[in-house]
């Protein structure tokens, strides 16, 4: 299914919003996307550009179970599947990705959003770049593009493994930036598996998918792409990034980035530009979805865990929520500890009981409030390497002091005393006609 396909799903059952006027690409269409974040909305008619955009596509876990046929629940286990028996995708001879091949590079043609009067440029938010090193095969990643001219972008690239391959190959490499990619892609993409583990193989787990290969560089790229843009990447000619509004909601400031010169852009016939609302909710859920399979990994070697939640309010990053079936006073110190194993970046970890709905926030602070005593059930990690986008860490060094909340019942207490009592059940209809 591609995004065409998935916004005529959606408007069947009326869960697609339609934006029919013209629309600027600055800062209207992301107005919008804002005010119906965790909607999906389509933009008919965008004034600078003859390509339709869509906003918040997979900006919730129903759109995305939506799209990949699977309950909201199912997707964590799908997710640990996906990164324990990684798959070969199929190559095709012909993509719908390249029906059109553009004669002349011109970045000014397509829908490259402003998203906020404070943005560095007008910004690609959801390109996955895949790019291949001798030894280590294929890796994808996002990494958000700040348009500099017609042909030229500064690209945010953190220290992981598409800057180890630029450095591994002298400082330049191609690349090929896929906009329009379904959310298997897109899920595998925001995933962090060791150097060599080719995220392409975990979004074929997710649901299997067909590439096929760029026309002028030696990548393979999903064929449902709706764009790809093909170019070099080179961190031997740096130039200014941001500030750009980030994660958290806050901003992220300038600095020097890599160069991508862009020499080859394909696409599909009528195509949809995919636009990311930077610290909205599909941001959130693309960033947080892929720590959730692996801090359950590392939890369920300490303890019987039930489900993971990496929740919206600390910005999808910041905070895990961890079920678990408790049997012994040991165990919730261990899970925590082996939570910040599993996501590097996360600050605050809790631990609940099987009876608290982890996707319900104030159903985990009523345990905290009834269960929790910060003498006893608190644990404190200062001086700990946390996350580059939180405000309140000391800066660029990321160290921070984590957290771990114990609300669970304590072992030996009488189970009665803490647990919620029920009320009756009843037939509502049978009274309130
Ligand atoms: C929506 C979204 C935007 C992201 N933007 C960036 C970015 O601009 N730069 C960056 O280096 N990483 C960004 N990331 C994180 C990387 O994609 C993520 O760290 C990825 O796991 C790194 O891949 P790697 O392990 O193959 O290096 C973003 C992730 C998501 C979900």
């Amino acid at each position: 299914m591609n995004l065409e396909e998935f916004a005529l799903k959606l408007e069947e059952k009326s869960r697609l919003k339609r934006v029919k006027k013209p629309i600027s690409k600055k800062l209207q269409c992301s107005a919008i996307m804002h005010e119906l974040d965790g909607n999906a909305v389509f933009f008919e008619e965008i004034k600078e550009s003859d390509f339709r955009v869509f906003g918040n596509p997979f900006s919730s876990k129903e759109l995305i179970g939506e799209y990949l046929g699977l309950s909201p629940e199912k997707l964590v286990s799908t997710m640990i599947n996906a990164l324990e028996n990684p798959t070969e995708p199929l190559l095709a001879e012909k993509a719908q990705c390249q029906e059109v091949v553009e004669e002349k590079v011109d970045l000014d043609k397509l829908p490259i959003l402003q998203y906020t009067q404070i943005d560095g440029g007008n910004y690609i938010t959801s390109g996955v770049f895949i790019a291949r090193d001798q030894e280590y095969g294929l890796n994808m990643a996002f990494h958000r593009c700040m348009q500099l001219d017609k042909t030229h972008f500064s690209v945010r690239v953190l220290e992981r493994h598409t800057m180890e391959f630029m450095k591994r190959n002298g400082g330049e490499l191609d690349v090929a930036v896929c906009v329009g990619c379904p959310p298997n892609v897109l899920l595998a993409a925001a995933t962090s598996p060791t150097l060599g583990e080719s995220e392409l193989n975990i979004a074929n787990s997710i649901e299997p998918f067909e590439v096929v290969k760029a026309k002028t560089v030696d990548v393979l790229v999903p064929s449902m792409a709706e764009f790809v843009l093909e170019g070099t990447l080179s961190m031997n000619s740096l130039e200014k990034e941001g500030p750009f509004l980030d994660l958290t909601g806050t901003f992220d400031f300038v600095r020097e980035q890599p160069v991508l010169t862009v020499k080859k852009i394909t696409h599909r016939k009528n195509a949809i530009w995919h636009a990311l609302l930077p610290g909205g909710k599909e941001h959130r859920i693309l960033m947080g979805m892929p720590r959730e399979p692996t801090i359950f990994r590392e939890a369920s070697k300490e303890a019987k865990v039930l489900d993971v939640n990496i929740t919206p309010g600390g910005c999808s990053w910041l905070h895990a929520v961890i079920k678990i079936d408790k049997k012994s006073n040991e165990e919730p110190k261990k899970v925590i500890e082996a939570a910040f194993k599993g996501h590097s970046s996360l600050k605050h970890a809790f631990v609940v009981d099987k009876d608290i709905n982890i996707l319900d926030p104030n159903d985990i602070e009523w345990a905290m409030s009834t269960r929790f005593q910060a003498d006893k059930d608190l644990y404190t990690y200062p001086g700990k390497k946390g996350s580059s986008l939180d405000p309140s860490a000391k800066q660029p060094e990321k160290l921070t002091c984590k957290a771990g909340f114990d609300l669970t019942i304590p072992a030996s207490a009488d189970k009665k005393k803490f647990e919620r009592v029920k009320y009756p059940k009843i037939e509502l209809k049978k009274f309130l006609e």
